[in-house]
């Protein structure tokens, strides 16, 4: 690969539940953009998927569609670096001497760690408590400058880069410290059952999203029963989340300003409004999943991709494994 200049930026997504229309949205159109003045790595997160509990033949399903939905909505395996965590040996090494860098009372404050481990309460592994010091080594293995990632990841983002600082303190510098980066028009989308809660693939009621291959008449039958505000105008505001969240999707896919959807629909009801936005939602997947089937069904393809993106993030992350070996006084086995 020739030397290349721009910021190095990565992020991933776990292949567990469904992709949806949230995630477009809120990262993965974001990537999309971002992919021509950035050096761009993008990941399959199998490793961390597992810190609760999968069906193996539904993750190694899963873990092809999601990158034939990555490569449907736009990133290109070409010009960015795609793979899965798993193929990439680096992450896990790395990740077991962040361990040793990493305090107890870090990781039990994380909120991510207490929301999900009191649904658990049972069985919470170590892997769960230890799920944020796996994605430091994600980020800090490339020397990662920016890392996109909705508000709920900030906090692991703060402790990567305390991680990383700690590190460098003792040793000297070995890792970049990374940027948050919360993408200046990433929208965040609400559940449409619940509109104080983000919009979740791990959400149990289906209807609370649209995921990006469901079919014409689910997406409309799903946007049909959202929830709406008490009321029936379609104005924006805090105290209207519903109509707001359905117009932050009606505006985010077709590009109008509220004021505009606004003007609109003055003087008819949510049902009008609901059926044009089921129209626009259902029209903006249709490309993509017409390129999702065509991709999907190329398995050899899929996995020639996947070939070329672990074999090249092995290669970039190699270096920063070695050095931090180096530097903890290991001896090199040659
Ligand atoms: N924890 C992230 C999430 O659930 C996924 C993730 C894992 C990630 N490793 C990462 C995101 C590295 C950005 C960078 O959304």
């Amino acid at each position: 690969m020739p030397a290349d200049h721009r910021p190095i930026l990565l992020s991933g997504i776990q292949p567990s539940g469904e992709l949806m229309i949230g995630h477009y949205l809120g990262a993965l159109k974001n990537w999309v953009g971002l992919q021509a003045d950035h050096d761009c790595l993008f990941m399959l997160v199998d490793l961390h998927a597992i810190t609760v509990r999968q069906d193996p033949a539904e993750l190694r399903r899963r873990c092809l569609d999601f990158l034939a939905l990555y490569v449907a909505c736009g990133i290109d395996p070409s010009h960015s670096t795609v793979f899965v965590q798993s193929h990439v040996p680096t992450h896990a090494e790395l990740a077991w001497v962040l361990n040793c860098f990493t305090y107890m009372g870090e990781l039990g404050r994380m909120t991510q760690f207490k929301e999900k481990s009191q649904k658990q309460e049972l069985n919470v592994s170590a892997g769960l408590f230890n799920y944020p010091v796996l994605m430091a080594a994600d980020i800090l293995l490339y020397q990662s400058h920016l890392v996109p990632v909705g508000e709920d990841q900030k906090q692991h983002l703060e402790l990567t880069r305390d991680i990383a600082m700690r590190f460098n303190n003792l040793y000297g510098e070995t890792f970049r410290v990374p940027e948050c980066f919360i993408p200046p028009v990433g929208a965040r989308i609400m559940s449409l059952q619940d509109p104080t809660s983000k919009m979740s693939k791990s959400d149990p009621n289906p209807r609370s999203y649209v995921a990006l291959l469901d079919p014409p008449d689910l997406v409309r039958s799903k946007i049909k029963k959202a929830v709406t505000d008490s009321g029936t105008e379609v104005v924006f505001g805090n105290d209207r989340p519903a109509v707001s969240n359905l117009m932050t999707i009606y505006s985010s896919l077709t590009g109008h300003g509220f004021p505009a959807i606004e003007e609109r629909y003055q003087g008819k009801g949510y049902a009008d409004f609901k059926a044009d936005l089921a129209e626009i939602v259902v029209e903006f997947l249709r490309p993509i999943q017409d390129r999702y089937h065509a991709i999907r069904s190329d398995k050899s393809e899929l996995t020639a991709i996947l070939k070329r993106g672990a074999e090249a993030a092995l290669a970039r992350s190699r270096p920063t494994v070695a050095k931090v070996y180096k530097k903890l006084g290991f001896i090199a086995a040659s």
